[in-house]
């Protein structure tokens, strides 16, 4: 693993913008009933850091929608395979996802949470891939941008694997090449 990947945002750092996230939410979201969505099983590894460091009352619930062949370009077809357990009418949304690049699926879920009659949605984003963008979504919070290049670790993962790495990092161009056919 280790010449395949390389460093890209360590562990505390990380870490330590979890922290700053999360005292936002917190102020932002106090004295309202907020649920956390993770979208599975990208948001994770995130999302167990951040709910841990916002000191209000919430409840989590967890969606799983893919929008990703076993590849690392999106399709633009977005199927709901785990929908929620809680009816999300007249609730406070946060959607939990690990990165935002071409920003299709968060726009599915965030249209999708408003026409179940959500009282607000709002995301929270480990990363923000901005340049990719093709549909006009706002992320609301999110830890770091990054650029074109594919990452994995922190729950991200490359035909399900690296999620367990615990920094976000860079897999070499030449591993993507073998496994994705062109
Ligand atoms: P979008 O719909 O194009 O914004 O895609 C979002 C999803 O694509 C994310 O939830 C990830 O699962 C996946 N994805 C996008 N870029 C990367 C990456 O660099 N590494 C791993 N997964 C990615
Ligand atoms: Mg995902």
């Amino acid at each position: 693993m280790d010449y395949t990947i390389e460093t890209l945002i360590p562990r505390e750092a990380v870490e330590k913008r979890i922290k700053e996230l999360a005292s936002e939410i917190e102020r932002d979201y106090k004295g309202r009933e907020v649920i956390v969505l993770g979208l599975l099983k990208g948001s994770v590894i995130f999302m167990s850091d951040l709910i841990k460091e916002i000191d209000i009352p919430l409840v989590i619930d967890f969606m799983s929608v893919s929008s990703y062949g076993n590849g690392t370009d999106s399709t633009g077809i977005v199927k709901i395979l785990k929908d929620t357990d809680f009816d999300l009418k007249g609730r406070e949304i946060l959607i939990v996802e690990d990165i935002i690049d071409t920003g299709l699926t968060l726009k599915f879920m965030k249209d999708l949470i408003k026409g179940r009659g959500a009282k607000s949605v709002k995301c929270c984003a480990m990363l923000n891939k901005e340049a990719r963008r093709n549909v006009d979504v706002d992320v609301d919070y999110y830890g770091s941008k990054v650029g074109n290049e594919f990452v994995v670790g922190y729950g991200l993962d490359f035909l399900n694997m690296y999620r367990n790495l615990p920094y976000v990092g860079v897999l070499k161009p030449e591993v993507i090449q073998k496994y994705v056919n062109k």
